[in-house]
């Protein structure tokens, strides 16, 4: 069955090319733009779809949840499900998946209390089977590669780009490569690369020096390049868009909080929530705010800057997935920012690591660089950007245990500097004192077990709040 029905539009001067015809840094070779997937029914520039005979809302409502049941595995995958809107590839035998999507969207409601929101809900990307929101794109890209027949496929990435990437190249038969900042990515990502047997090389430089390297290489080689710049991960990532209003029995959120490293993301997930509404599947649009580390900010110091001047920095976070100065999709994330109605706010180490364990407290968990669309969300709310009366749903995009030694460190209280820890405000102060659960190292004695635990009671009787269930 052929599916394929899509161009190549360059986001920058508008030109539109085959999906063949892509050159291997996807970059247009008139304004060295990047490109966006379009189809016959996309938007215009004037928000007008190209074709009237676009695919019918309700159809697609009753065919998507009919999938559900299917035993295919393409039907399973929660991004191929909805591949009416995502028709990239020529025939569904070179899907390549591992079941991803279908994640599930929690309440957060003491991170709700905590945050003056009524409403708090939380999409877990991180419960994807390599553990991050990457595998939505990668079975996309990586399906792609595959149809068009590469033996190679490469990345740069701070981490989960790589786990992905090697997992579904593994799955695929292919070949991969994964460049990494050496000593700057978690451990548990890098094992993932390995586990799934890419060719991994740490070089001694940060993303954005790896982003440039690999960027030569696959001038040079025939390899394909599946970093964000690739339009297909976005096809991929616009899928949770779908999945959230789907799970809302098609009430649109008022507002979507996400994370901002090279700021593709934001972008894929934007575009999810545009089509669906020009396709009539959603009656609204949800305004869409980015959230970056206070010490990789370039998107922040754009918004902030009158002039709306994009100026690369030099990154410094311990949320390492984001630890990115020139992010390579910056205009694709303001154009929804500004286009959507959202914000763009920055949270210090402090905020992120507060927001962390409190997410954690909740019974969820997720690796630091997501915990910032709590931290984010906060400060939105004190702002007035974020109604506290409305719905707001904040995309974790990576798992608790990405980053282990994050939460260890948190704990037994060695995470942060004595500067960045007195930056906390008597409230967040106690709020940290009353997270933290360093674990207790005891003598196999039941008495001193007892001890210890009445000591515990005692000292958390006060701070204790009462369990509300989760959803
Ligand atoms: N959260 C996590 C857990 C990430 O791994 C990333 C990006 C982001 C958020 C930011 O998303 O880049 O689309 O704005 N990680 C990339 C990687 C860069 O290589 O794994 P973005």
């Amino acid at each position: 069955m052929s599916l394929e029905t899509h161009q190549l539009r360059c986001t920058e001067c508008g030109a539109t090319i085959a999906g063949s015809e892509v050159n291997s840094i996807f970059r247009c070779p008139n304004c060295n733009g990047l490109y966006d997937v379009i189809y016959p029914w996309s938007p215009n520039a004037d928000g007008r779809s190209m074709e009237t005979n676009v695919p019918n809302a309700s159809a697609l409502r009753w065919l998507w949840q009919e999938r559900r049941s299917s035993t295919l595995a393409v039907d399973q995958s929660g991004v191929w499900r909805f591949r009416d809107l995502l028709p990239i590839l020529k025939s569904t035998d070179n899907v390549v998946t591992l079941r991803e999507g279908n994640t599930p969207l929690y309440e957060l409601p003491r991170c709700g209390k905590a945050t003056g929101i009524d409403w708090l809900l939380a999409k877990h990307q991180g419960m994807n089977p390599t553990g991050s929101f990457k595998d939505t794109g990668m079975t996309a890209a990586l399906s792609v590669a595959k149809e068009r027949g590469f033996e190679w496929v490469a990345c740069a990435s701070t981490g989960n780009t790589s786990a992905a990437m090697a997992a579904y190249a593994a799955r695929a038969g292919l070949r991969s490569i994964v460049f990494i900042p050496e000593g700057k990515i978690a451990w548990g990502k890098l094992s993932q690369s390995m586990d799934y047997g890419a060719l991994t090389i740490q070089l001694k430089t940060d993303f954005d020096g790896c982003v440039s390297i690999l960027t030569e290489l696959v001038k040079r080689f025939p390899i394909y390049l599946l970093n964000s710049v690739n339009p297909y991960r976005a096809e991929g990532q616009k899928t949770p868009a779908f999945e959230i209003v789907e799970q809302l029995d098609w009430q649109v959120p008022d507002h979507i909080i996400v994370p901002g490293g090279n700021l593709a993301n934001s972008a894929a997930l934007g575009k999810g929530f545009i089509e669906m509404h020009q396709l009539g599947l959603i009656p609204t649009l949800p305004k869409v705010s980015i959230i970056q580390a206070q010490g990789a900010n370039p998107l922040y110091r754009w918004f902030i800057d009158s002039n709306r001047v994009m100026k690369p920095v030099q990154a410094e976070t311990r949320a390492t997935a984001i630890r990115i100065g020139n992010p390579a999709s910056w205009r694709k994330a303001a154009g929804i920012i500004e286009s959507l109605g959202g914000w763009c706010e920055q949270v210090s180490e402090q905020e992120i690591a507060l927001a962390k364990a409190q997410i954690g407290a909740e019974g969820v968990g997720c690796e630091p660089a997501s915990a910032v669309t709590l931290a984010g969300i906060k400060k939105l709310v004190a702002l007035g950007k974020v109604d506290p009366d409305g719905r707001a749903v904040l995309i974790l995009t990576g798992h608790t245990l990405k980053d282990s030694q994050y939460t260890i460190d948190y704990h037994r209280n060695e995470l942060l500097t004595p500067a960045e820890a007195a930056e906390a405000t008597p409230r967040q102060a106690a709020q940290h004192a009353a997270l933290r659960k360093p674990p207790l190292v005891l003598d196999a004695n039941p008495d001193v077990v007892l001890r210890a635990l009445e000591n515990h009671m005692q000292a958390t009787q006060a701070t204790h709040e009462p369990a509300v269930p989760i959803a």
